[in-house]
Parts: C-alpha cells; sequence; structure tokens
C-alpha cells in the first residue's frame, strides 16, 4: 500500500512535468512566431500599445507631437529632442532609434535624462512599432517643405 501512494504521487509529479514542458513550448512557439511578425510590419496590436506607451512613457518629456514641449520638460537640461523635427529625422537611423528606446540615452553616447525601457527587450515588434511612431511625427509629414 506504501508502495502504491509513492508509485501515484510519483505519477503525479511526472504528469505535471510533462504538463509544464507542454506549455512552456507552447509558448515557445508563440514568441516565436511574434519575432517572425517583427521583422514584417507590427501586428495591430503591437501599434496599439506602442501608441499607448508613447502616451504614457514619453510624452511628459517630449510632448504629444514630439516638439520636445511635454510638461516636465521646462525642468529639464538638456532638452527632451524634438521628435518632429525634420532636420533631426533626417539625421538619425531607424537602428539609433529602437536603441535609444530600449537602452536609454547612455545607449548611444547621449544624456542619462532619456530613461531606458527595458522591458521592450523582449518586444522587438513594439519597439519596431515605437520606431514608427517616432517617425510619424516628422513635421515635414504634414508640412511638406517646411
Ligand atoms: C524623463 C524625460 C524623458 C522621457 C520620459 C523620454 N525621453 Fe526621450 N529624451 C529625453 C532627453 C532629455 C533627450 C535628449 C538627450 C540628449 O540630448 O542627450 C531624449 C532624446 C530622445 C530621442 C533622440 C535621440 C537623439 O538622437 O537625439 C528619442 C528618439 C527619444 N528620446 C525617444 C523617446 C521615447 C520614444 C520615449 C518614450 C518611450 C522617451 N524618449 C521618453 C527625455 C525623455
Amino acid at each position: 500500500m506504501k508502495t502504491w501512494i509513492h508509485t501515484t504521487k510519483q505519477l503525479m509529479i511526472l504528469a505535471l512535468m510533462g504538463f509544464v514542458l507542454t506549455t512552456s513550448l507552447g509558448a515557445c512557439g508563440k514568441s516565436g512566431s511574434q519575432n517572425n511578425t517583427a521583422a514584417g510590419q507590427p501586428s495591430a496590436a503591437a501599434i496599439a500599445e506602442a501608441k499607448s506607451i508613447f502616451e504614457n512613457r514619453c510624452v511628459a518629456c517630449h510632448g504629444a507631437k514630439g516638439a520636445g514641449d511635454g510638461p516636465t520638460s521646462a525642468s529639464l537640461n538638456p532638452k527632451p529632442r524634438a521628435l518632429n523635427s525634420a532636420e533631426w529625422q533626417k539625421s538619425v537611423t531607424d537602428d539609433h532609434i529602437r536603441k535609444i528606446i530600449v537602452g536609454g540615452g547612455t545607449a548611444v553616447g547621449l544624456n542619462a535624462i532619456m530613461p531606458p525601457n527595458a522591458d521592450l527587450t523582449s518586444k522587438p515588434e513594439v519597439v519596431e512599432a515605437l520606431k514608427n511612431y517616432v517617425r510619424g511625427l516628422n513635421e515635414s509629414i504634414k508640412r511638406p517643405g517646411k
């Protein structure tokens, strides 16, 4: 009888391990396909998440239109970059923008006031969408010739 209980416990542990393994393998497959999507166009969900991240984390310093005039910008030195500047947009690569979003100012040799967003390291698709959002702030898109 004692041996039987022992074996049942072992079986349950084995079953549990099997479950955990299957679940984590499933999760792996999922994140794999997310990465594939990141190589192309970000999904609608990633675009929505990026927009909400910009509003919640970036607007305070960079301003709603990216003009560098957010509520906390006045007290900062250096000032937050005017992301709507066509000049600045031309001067940076997409990779530079992705890097500063994830790693903060120090990741690209700029000031540490520009904070890192370490939680986005595992979300390349959202980083891509956020980079696109920043690109979309370029004033020359709306007012060509200015
Ligand atoms: C606490 C204020 C603050 C917040 C919040 C903030 N930034 Fe910044 N950001 C800065 C400052 C200050 C600079 C300029 C750093 C410098 O010139 O050394 C900067 C610079 C940048 C640059 C330009 C880098 C360059 O080459 O000039 C980009 C792009 C940028 N931020 C994007 C973002 C995004 C996207 C977010 C939100 C995820 C964000 N920032 C949140 C303060 C902030």
